[in-house]
């Protein structure tokens, strides 16, 4: 039989629809847990605290505070990612997550601990024992919805991104393998430890690092960076410094990346002044 382009066009949409719905029902074989309706999806976002404004489809886009939209314009992400690993470091409703594999990855991997450790009801007990203990940094997390967003997202979906719980300090090619492209975004000013954190960083990213970070001192010309102790910076305890650009430049450059720029910024708000790097080893 011989098919007219346009005939045989439509013919491989439906057999591609076919194989998509076969590997749904498949994978709701597996894991037992069936897609969600519009319905379901729209009620249970309704019960979450969201950080990222996800599009769920349907018409649901999560009510996250973050202008996620906005965030991935300034980043600089690939318009595709075909055959590339993404680690997505610090992922919390994993918004980067999911575009990454939107836009064409291999394998994504979110990771992320303080935002996620609340995930259970046992975890959030112990959050409040530390509140009341007086561990102030223990708030902000018990104030958040844990893992709830991302788990939800990711069956909305219908997603494979890939998740662990782990500490940036944590990461290391035996822990989590080597990937392509690695994001930290948003993360870098959370560590008492920043030079560490990109060493760790560094040591799971095989081609390019994605760098947003809060900077400042922007007015010294040499590395320099600001140590907030308490809530200094946004009335958040969990920040803890505050380096200026050439400070985050030749720190990638001391944990191994050869060509280190910056992509965008600084973009200034009356929160936080933001800028992205790119490293590439
Ligand atoms: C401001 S949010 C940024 C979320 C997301 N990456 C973005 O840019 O929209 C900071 C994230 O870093 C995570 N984080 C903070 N400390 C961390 C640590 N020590 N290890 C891993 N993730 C951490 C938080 O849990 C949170 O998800």
């Amino acid at each position: 039989m011989t098919l007219t382009p346009g005939l045989a066009g439509t013919r491989l949409a439906t057999t591609c629809r076919r194989i998509h719905h076969w590997l749904r029902r498949g994978k709701w074989a597996l894991t037992g847990r069936r897609p969600l309706t519009p319905e379901e999806i729209r009620q249970q976002v309704g019960h979450i605290r969201w950080y990222h404004s996800i599009d769920l489809g349907h018409g649901i886009v999560t009510p996250g505070i973050d202008n996620s939209k906005e965030s991935i314009r300034r980043i600089g992400l690939p318009q595709r990612l075909d055959g590339w690993t993404v680690l997505d470091v610090g992922a919390w409703d994993g918004f980067y997550s999911f575009e990454a594999e939107r836009r064409g990855a291999l394998r994504v991997l979110a990771t992320d601990s303080y935002c996620w450790c609340a995930a259970t009801a046992r975890q959030r007990a112990e959050i409040y024992r530390r509140v009341r203990a007086g561990d102030h940094r223990a708030w902000s997390t018990a104030r958040w919805s844990g893992k709830a967003g991302f788990d939800l997202a990711r069956r909305a979906l219908g997603s494979r991104v890939e998740s662990q719980p782990i500490d940036i300090l944590d990461l290391s090619p035996r822990r989590v393998g080597i990937f392509d492209l690695v994001l930290c975004l948003g993360v870098l000013y959370h560590m008492r430890h920043p030079l560490l954190a990109l060493e760790h960083v560094a040591s799971v990213t095989r081609k390019l690092l994605i760098l947003e970070t809060h900077v400042d001192l922007l007015d010294i010309p040499r590395p320099a960076m600001a140590f907030y102790p308490g809530s200094e910076l946004n009335n958040d305890a969990t920040n803890w410094c505050g380096p200026n650009p050439p400070m985050v430049l030749a720190m990638l450059r001391d944990v191994g990346f050869t060509d280190v720029s910056v992509f965008s910024g600084p973009f200034v708000s009356p929160l936080s002044t933001r800028m992205v790097f790119h490293a590439w080893r």
